[in-house]
């Protein structure tokens, strides 16, 4: 039966080790592993209904936050739909809702639980029973970042060597499961970043003359974040996610033109953490591909650290997220 209705959330997740250029972009394929949690707070709810009446002619139905969405983004998951579709011998359209439990204008809807949730909930809707290893490679090709997010707390990417992307999957990481810590999120603008990250991947890995040392550095990076969570060593954990991100950040920078995604918030925001660190606070922060600073620190800090990022000025709001459980379905009609 391939006509139900199939619900998934995904929480979204943050990297401590950065993915940042593609080896294969049709494939969506890394260029280095990555590192990451995911989170409880912040993801997304998806519903997929194949419509087996409606036969191969029609169109995909999407629905974005209760009003049909625009047509790039419904594109997006139309061509990931094709793939599910293909895969499960299926010509049917489908209709499909998905909702951001972040307002969409905070500038933090990601693609990373969108495409974990839709990877879930489609590729159940059309019939095919995937391991949560074939998940990750199936929402990989929605976003490099997805195929994280398939798994809760803390998980990595691998890079891969297959041609075809059959080992470039995420894992879960043990070894965190458990630990208490927090990542608070310091919202410093509103509306969409102005470059996309698949884009700014390219820019940057075809004319930054600083990417080649960013790849070449990856692999020490998640051998110190493995061993420093296999330590619950959050100081060495953060001092790996502070220096990852600011040479992701690096790289963008040198690339021409360049990509500045940071404001004069995101930078006082940085000062804020390193102010609460150096007050004896264990705090870190890590930055993605637009201005928000997300704050790592242990759950008893965390009230702390959001009211001093909330007191930045600049920071519109703080949001603070625990580690949260990986994608799932929660609801068949
Ligand atoms: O999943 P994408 O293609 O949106 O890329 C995500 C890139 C970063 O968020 C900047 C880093 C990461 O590893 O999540």
């Amino acid at each position: 039966m391939t006509d139900r209705a199939v619900t998934a959330v995904a929480g979204t997740n943050i990297a401590l080790c950065k993915y940042w250029g593609k080896r294969d972009a049709a494939l969506n394929l890394p260029a280095t592993g990555s590192l990451s949690l995911t989170l409880a707070e912040l993801g997304t709810r998806t519903t997929v209904a194949f419509d087996l009446e409606g036969g191969a002619g029609a169109e995909d139905r999407v629905v974005f936050e209760g009003a049909p969405a625009a047509p790039a983004f419904a594109a997006r998951v139309s061509a990931f739909l094709d793939r599910v579709r293909a895969r499960a011998g299926l010509r049917a359209r489908a209709r499909v809702t998905t909702d951001n439990s972040v307002p969409t204008g905070a500038g933090l809807a990601s693609s990373a639980s969108g495409f974990a949730a839709l990877a879930v909930a489609a590729s159940r809707a059309a019939g095919l029973a995937l391991s949560p290893a074939e998940l990750s490679a199936l929402a990989r090709l929605g976003s490099g970042s997805a195929a994280r997010s398939i798994f809760g707390g803390f998980a990595e990417m691998a890079r891969g060597n297959a041609p075809d992307g059959a080992d470039a999957i995420a894992r879960p990481l043990a070894a965190g499961d458990g630990w208490d810590v927090r990542l608070v999120v310091a919202v410093t603008a509103r509306g969409e970043k102005p470059m996309g990250s698949t884009a700014a991947m390219e820019l940057t890995a075809r004319t930054s003359p600083f990417y080649a040392a960013w790849v070449a550095g990856a692999d020490a990076d998640l051998g110190a974040a493995r061993a420093a969570l296999a330590a619950r060593d959050l100081a060495a954990l953060g001092a790996v996610a502070e220096r990852s991100a600011l040479r992701m950040h690096a790289t963008a920078f040198a690339a021409e033109p360049a990509i500045i995604y940071w404001n004069p918030a995101t930078l006082a925001a940085i000062e804020a953490v390193r102010a609460l660190r150096a007050g004896g606070t264990p705090v870190y922060f890590t930055i993605d591909a637009g201005p928000h600073v997300k704050a790592l620190c242990a759950a008893a800090d965390a009230n702390a650290v959001a009211g001093a990022l909330a007191a930045v000025p600049g920071v519109l709001r703080t949001i603070v997220a625990a580690p949260g459980p990986g994608a799932r379905v929660v609801e068949e009609t």
